[in-house]
Parts: C-alpha cells; structure tokens; sequence
C-alpha cells in the first residue's frame, strides 16, 4: 500500500513543490529540489550548494554538466536526436564502438550498445547463454545487477530488491562472496583471508549443478550495492582459473565499478583479470542513458542479427556524450585522481574505526569508500546498523554533504565522490563526515 496520496490531477500553473506527484517507489535520500549542478556541487532551486559525494550513483565521473560533456551533447542534439541503430549507422556511435573496444588489453574486442545497467547484463547473459549453448548462470550472495525479471533473479543484495517478484527466470544459482569482514568464522584482514567461497563454490558444484551446465559465473569485482565488499587478492585470479577449467565463461559487471571509479579504468585490471565479458553503464557517459558490454568479436558473433537489440540502444547524443566523457577522462587524468582522491578519504577516515566501537569497518578502492556501522555491544559486536547508518547521512546532509547507505541492512554508508573532486573538497568532507559520525553517536 502506499504510504501518501496522490495529488488531485493538476490543472495549470502546476505546484513544482508538490513532490507527491513521484510515486513512493523511489526510496528517497533527500527533498532537495535541483536547479543545476557543478563539478561535485549540486545547487537547489534556492541556492544552496551541496557536496555530491553519491554522484547520482556512481554515475557523474566526471562531475555535474562538465562543459566538454555538455558541449557535445549540444553539438550532438542539434544535427541529430535519434538514428537506431537497425537502420543506420552514426559518426559518433562508429567512433565509440572503436574507442570501447580499445579499453581492455590484445585486440579483438567489441563492444554493444545498450541503455540501462539492468539492459547491458540481460545483453551479457544471453550472450553467455547463446555462446556456450549452456543454460546456467552463477552470480553471488550480496551482488546487485538491476531490476528486470532477469536481473532481479541474479541479484541477493536485499530481500527488497527481488521478493515481491518471485517467480524469478530460473536456472541462476548464487554462491558466496569473500565478504572478509562478515566472515562466519570472525572478521579479518582480506590479505589473510580465510572465506571459503572457493569451497562452496565446489559444493554448487557437487550438489546442485555441473559445471559443464554453467554458461558463465557474474561477478561485481567490488560488490556495490551490497556494502562495498572489497574481495581477497586472490579471488578474482583463483575465479579465472576455476571458469576457464571449466569453459565457463567470466563476466566482470563494472556497472558501478567501471570508467575510473576505483582507480583503475576497470576495477578487475587491479587483479590483472581479463574477464570474457564486461558490462558497462554509469560512468559511461556522464549521465546521459547508455551501457554496454564488451565480448570478443568471436562471441558476439554467435548472437544471430536479428537476436538482440533495441529501439534506443547505442544513441546518438548519448554516444556523444560517451565520446567527450572518455576525453575528459583522459585529459583530466582522473583515473589517477580516483586513486588519490580515494586514499585521502581512506587515510582520514579509517581512524574513526579506532575511535567509535561502532564504526566496524572502513574500506574501499580508489574513490569508492565505504563505513560499515554494528552495533558493537550486541552479539558478537557486528550486530548491522542501520538507524546509525541513517542518522549519520541525516547529520551529513543537515551539513550540505550528500552521502548514500549500501548493504543488506542498510548498514554502511558509501561515499562516492565524483572523479573530478579536488583535494579540498575531499577535506571538506572528511570533516563533515567526522562531525556527522560523532553526532549521530552523541
Ligand atoms: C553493479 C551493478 N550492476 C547493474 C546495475 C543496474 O544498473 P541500472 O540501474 O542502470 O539498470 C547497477 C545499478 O546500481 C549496479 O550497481
């Protein structure tokens, strides 16, 4: 049932302060009205300026409307809005298509275009499916891949996302993800690692299905949604090894963690992995609605023409955008600014878990930072958090710093600064963080 009205029909001048007018589905971090933004700074249609450290998701890489990015998105728009992709071919979708395939090392890449996170891993899986002429799918406890039937299936982050929606597409089995802080046998240092994901992953195996039955294993090289799980150094190495035994094709889904979010261009290079499949979307094109994968032409060859697509998949301004968003990337260096960015949040930060018995854990990967908040007197001390996890973002937010939660039970908040932040803003909100943190514990 949902909680408020709706508003009676609006005749005009419409009340652009009624917020009742979007549907309570979206779960809501703020009220705030948006006029514009800039670089990390998101201004309401009152002036006030706030600190984007959710970056609408992990999603404005390159900060709020950079003007190279606006700039061919309005070059773009004005000659051309809308050429699918069935019928013709456009300048600046034959110039991405070339440059995405040029991300990952050797040659033979290529990529497809698609327009949601969701969209790019169905792509991924049908992929898989056609590729191998095998049925299953193996995903992870705790991974995210979006909110169509197929994606809801493959996705164990909250019960929220998937539970009213059962039944699911079948033939997804999930295993566990070395979540080294959660560890059944106690928390530890994922450089000594002792999860037995490897061993479950044998019992799949053995008990439910063959591994010559499994078309690929999807994996979140850092789980996102989740709470921001960080894997052992040997996971995603031991995991390529395990799939190519197996002829079990690897997709690495850098939705999240793609496009210099972690300091890397993609977040599996810090494992010198190579997946078969990437799948791409959020800091693809600076907000702008485009996702990919990108396959080997050998695999993307098995998809017959005519077997997959989509109206808008690949479009035109979007393309565009894609283009200047991995100019700027370049330019700007802002890969190797997520790496600095990242450790100075990361070094200022880890403290509080010295400080606050109820700061568990802080971790992260370029600039990509989590907290795990427990309450450190119940159980044995990792008791999840949540309420705190809310009062802290509540305390950033009254502070002019938007923050998000992430995990099972909302119990961590994620910072996920744009990749353009300056090293000032960073302190800027390290101290708002530390303020929010003591507040809401006070
Ligand atoms: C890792 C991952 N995969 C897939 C998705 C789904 O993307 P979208 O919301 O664009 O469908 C998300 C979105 O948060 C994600 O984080």
């Amino acid at each position: 049932m949902r909680s408020t009205a709706w508003p009676a029909t609006q005749t005009a001048p419409v009340d652009l302060l009624d917020r009742s007018v979007v549907p309570g589905v979206w779960a809501r971090y703020t009220d705030l009205v948006i006029d514009r933004g800039e670089g990390s700074w998101l201004v309401t249609t009152d002036g006030q300026r706030y600190l984007d450290y959710t970056s609408g998701i992990g999603v404005t890489n390159t900060g709020h409307a950079h003007p190279r990015v606006t700039a061919a998105v309005r070059a773009q728009a004005a000659r051309l809005l809308h050429g699918q992709q069935n019928i013709v071919y456009h300048k600046a979708g034959l110039e991405l298509h070339a440059r995405l395939a040029g991300l990952l090392p050797g040659g033979g890449w290529g990529a497809f275009l698609a327009n949601s996170g969701a969209e790019a891993v169905e792509a991924s899986v049908k992929l898989a499916r056609v590729a191998t002429g095998r049925p299953v799918i193996i995903a992870f406890r705790g991974g995210f891949h979006g909110r169509t039937a197929q994606t809801m299936a493959l996705t164990s982050s909250r019960v929220t996302i998937r539970g009213d929606f059962e039944p699911l597409p079948g033939s997804v089995h999930q295993t566990p993800f070395p979540y080294c802080y959660r560890a059944p046998a106690g928390p530890h240092d994922p450089l000594d690692c002792t999860c037995d994901w490897e061993a479950q992953l044998e019992l799949l195996f053995a008990q439910v299905v063959e591994p010559s039955r499994v078309a690929a294993i999807l994996v979140e090289p850092i789980i996102g949604e989740g709470g921001y799980l960080i894997p052992p150094p040997g996971f995603l190495p031991r995991l390529r090894a395990i799939t190519s035994q197996h002829g079990i094709l690897l997709i690495a889904d850098e939705v999240q963690t793609g496009f210099g979010r972690t300091g890397r261009f993609f977040a599996m290079e810090h494992w010198d992995v190579t997946p078969d499949i990437v799948v791409m979307a959020k800091g693809i094109a600076s907000g702008l609605p485009l996702s990919g994968i990108l396959a080997s032409r050998e695999l993307l060859d098995s998809w017959a023409p005519g077997s997959h697509g989509g109206t808008y998949g690949g479009n035109v301004v979007c393309c565009a955008a894609a283009n200047a968003t991995l100019d700027v990337i370049a330019d700007e260096g802002l890969v190797e600014n997520a790496e600095l960015r990242g450790r100075q949040l990361r070094h200022a930060l880890l403290p509080l878990a010295q400080r606050h018995p109820a700061v568990g854990d802080v971790r992260g990967l370029g600039c990509m930072v989590a907290i795990e908040l427990v309450r450190a007197d119940e159980g044995d001390g990792r008791t999840p958090d949540p309420t705190l996890a809310k009062r802290i973002l509540a305390e950033a937010l009254s502070r002019k710093l938007l923050l998000l939660s992430a995990g099972t039970w909302g119990q961590v908040v994620r910072i996920i600064p744009p990749l353009v932040t300056t090293e000032q803003e960073v302190d800027q909100a390290i101290a708002i963080i530390g303020e929010s943190v003591a507040a809401a514990l006070s």
